[in-house]
């Protein structure tokens, strides 16, 4: 129903313009950012942008969220650290990286000269070590915003993960916000029963954006040797594999909270990205799919403009539009 007004504008504009000539907009503001187009590449996927410059033509690119950088650096797990499963893969990177003073000196200047948005995904084990990681951040010059990685466990509370607890999404949220000259976009973990509870907590905090999801935990044995695939036993799956899953996270998450989405979990295609956008994210991040395809997030970027042209419609006007069979909230039952 929502539908008809925009309906008759873009049926007076094709009359005025000529079917052909119907240029949808396909870019987007979230947190005071404005990004091209809505099709970002997901942290930890992409390195820190240069890796992939032979390969793609980085300004085509919504942002680039760089790889995830502590206050100091990071060596990672042993290997191995990865596992490919039937549709998806087991990562156990570790947080790898090599410490925000060294991001500026040696990674910031290049994503500096590109067109495409900078975020800059930030992580630690103590409110403390993400508070200092942002303040060293702070100083460099390019960086459109941070996205905060909150699947962290938290060493003064006995390990317990930041994202998995209220008052400690709060707690570093805050901080975080407190300390930040960017804006803030938290990302949460999909390891929780019920993520309205985590979302709202980083909205109430003071995050201007939510990103959602990180990695399931889970895990691979090879039965010959009865030892685990990945030496850190326990890994993150992303992938194919959790598509309906995250979709799932957003379309509650969109029901549940004012501040803009960016979705992400097994997009391979436009129509992957397309669910996460009618379910109710603004934007989306492209990560396993890099791997084996690093055009993935021009070609999702390419679908989204064409599936907008086809329908004569703007990104903007088709963002959490779910059409449902009658007016019924989500329920996790399923019989
Ligand atoms: C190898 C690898 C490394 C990752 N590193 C990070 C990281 O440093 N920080 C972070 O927030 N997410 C990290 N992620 C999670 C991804 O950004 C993304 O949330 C997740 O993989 C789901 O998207 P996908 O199914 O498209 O890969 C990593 C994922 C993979 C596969």
């Amino acid at each position: 129903m929502a539908d008809q007004p925009n309906q008759q504008r873009n049926q007076d504009l094709q009359s005025v313009t000529g079917e052909d000539q119907f240029s949808p907009r396909i870019d987007v503001d979230i947190a005071g950012i404005h990004f091209e187009n809505p099709v970002l590449t997901a942290s930890g996927t992409f390195g820190y942008g240069q890796e992939f410059a032979h390969l793609i033509d980085l300004d085509q690119l919504g942002g680039i969220c760089v790889k995830g950088i502590s206050a100091d650096p990071m060596e990672g797990n042993p290997s191995p650290r990865i596992y490919e499963t039937e549709a998806g893969m087991l990562n156990a990177i570790g947080l790898q990286n090599v410490g925000a003073e060294r991001f500026l000196k040696e990674k910031l200047p290049f994503l500096r000269t590109l067109r495409t948005r900078c975020i800059v995904n930030v992580f630690g084990y103590s409110t403390e070590d993400y508070v200092r990681a942002i303040e060293i951040l702070n100083e460099g010059d390019g960086i459109h915003g941070y996205e905060l990685n909150i699947s962290c466990p938290n060493t003064r509370c006995g390990g317990m993960v930041y994202g998995n607890d209220p008052r400690l999404t709060a707690e570093v949220v805050a901080a975080s916000k407190k300390a930040s000259r960017y804006p803030l976009i938290v990302k949460l973990s999909p390891n929780v029963t019920d993520i309205t509870e985590l979302a709202r907590a980083a909205e109430d905090a003071g995050a201007d954006a939510l990103s959602l999801v990180n990695t399931f935990v889970g895990m691979a044995i090879d039965a010959e040797t009865r030892t685990p695939r990945i030496s850190n036993i326990t890994a993150g799956l992303s992938g194919p594999a959790i598509k309906p899953l995250a979709v799932r996270m957003v379309y509650q998450t969109f029901r549940a909270v004012k501040v803009p989405i960016i979705g992400m979990g097994g997009i391979a295609t436009a129509e992957d990205a397309l669910e996460f956008i009618i379910a109710g994210a603004r934007a989306v991040q492209i990560g396993t799919a890099n791997f084996y395809a690093p055009e993935t997030a021009l070609r999702v970027a390419d679908g989204i403009r064409d599936y907008c042209r086809r329908k004569r419609t703007h990104l903007a006007e088709i963002v959490g539009t779910l059409r449902l069979p009658h007016e019924k909230s989500v329920s996790i039952t399923t019989h």
